[in-house]
C-alpha cells in the first residue's frame, strides 16, 4: 500500500438532492459542483478557506444531529444531510449581513443579499470604513501574488486594510487584481493603495 490514502468518493445530500463528492471536499464545494448556490464573501477557489465571513453558513445533520456550520470548512461526509436554507439559515445570514451593512452600507454584494434575506441596513449604527475584513485582497496578495503588498494592520474595530507603500509602489501599479475581489468597493480600495502610495511619496520627500 502507497503512503497516501486514496481519496474515495461518497454521497452526500443538499438540498434533498443525492451529491457525489470527493473525501476531503468541503460542502460549498461539494454544493458548486450539483450547481447548487451557497453565498460567500470570504472565499475564492485559488485561496485557503479562511471562514471569516459566515455568509455561508449552512444546516447539516450528522447521525440525527444538526448544527450550523461554515460550508466552505466544513468538510463532507458520507450520509452528511444538509441544507443550505432553513429558518434557522437565514436567520443568521440576516443577522450578518446587517452587520456588515454597518461597515459597508453602499456595497452592491451587501444589499442583494439582504435584499435576499429580508435584512435591515441600517439596523446597527454606521462605522466609517468599508472594509469587512474578508481577507480576499490580502490573502491573494499573500498566496496567489505571493507579494505581500496589502495587510491588516490594528486589532478589534480598528482593523484595517494598508497598503504597504514600498512594495505597492514596485508592484500594485501594475497589478490591481485584488481590486474586483473586494466584496464592497473596488473604488475605495484604489483609494487606499492611492492614499499609501502618496503618503510614501511625502515621506521621501521628508529625507533631509
Ligand atoms: S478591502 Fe475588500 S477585499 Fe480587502 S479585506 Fe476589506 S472587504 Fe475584503
Ligand atoms: S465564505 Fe465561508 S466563511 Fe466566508
Amino acid at each position: 500500500m502507497g503512503e497516501h490514502k486514496k481519496m474515495s468518493e461518497i454521497v452526500v445530500q443538499i438540498d434533498g438532492k443525492e451529491v457525489k463528492a470527493m473525501e476531503g471536499q468541503t460542502v460549498l464545494e461539494a454544493a458548486q459542483s450539483a450547481d447548487i448556490f451557497i453565498p460567500t464573501l470570504c472565499f475564492h477557489e485559488k485561496l485557503e478557506p479562511y471562514g471569516a465571513c459566515r455568509i455561508c453558513t449552512v444546516e447539516v445533520e450528522v447521525r440525527g444531529w444538526s448544527k450550523l456550520v461554515a460550508a466552505c470548512l466544513y468538510p463532507v461526509e458520507q450520509d452528511l444531510v444538509v441544507k443550505t436554507r432553513s429558518e434557522k439559515v437565514d436567520r443568521i445570514r440576516k443577522m450578518i449581513l446587517e452587520f456588515l451593512l454597518a461597515h459597508a452600507p453602499n456595497s452592491h454584494q451587501l444589499l442583494d443579499l439582504a435584499q435576499e434575506y429580508g435584512a435591515d441596513k441600517d439596523r446597527f449604527e454606521k462605522e466609517s470604513s468599508f472594509c469587512i475584513l474578508c481577507g480576499l485582497c490580502v490573502r491573494y496578495c499573500a498566496e496567489v501574488k505571493k507579494k505581500n503588498a496589502v495587510g491588516f494592520v490594528d486589532c478589534g474595530a480598528r482593523r484595517e486594510i494598508r497598503f504597504i507603500p514600498e512594495i505597492a509602489a514596485k508592484e500594485c501599479v501594475n497589478c490591481k487584481e485584488c481590486f474586483p475581489l473586494c466584496p464592497t468597493s473596488y473604488l475605495q480600495a484604489a483609494f487606499v493603495l492611492t492614499e499609501s502610495l502618496a503618503f510614501s511619496r511625502d515621506a521621501s520627500h521628508d529625507v533631509p
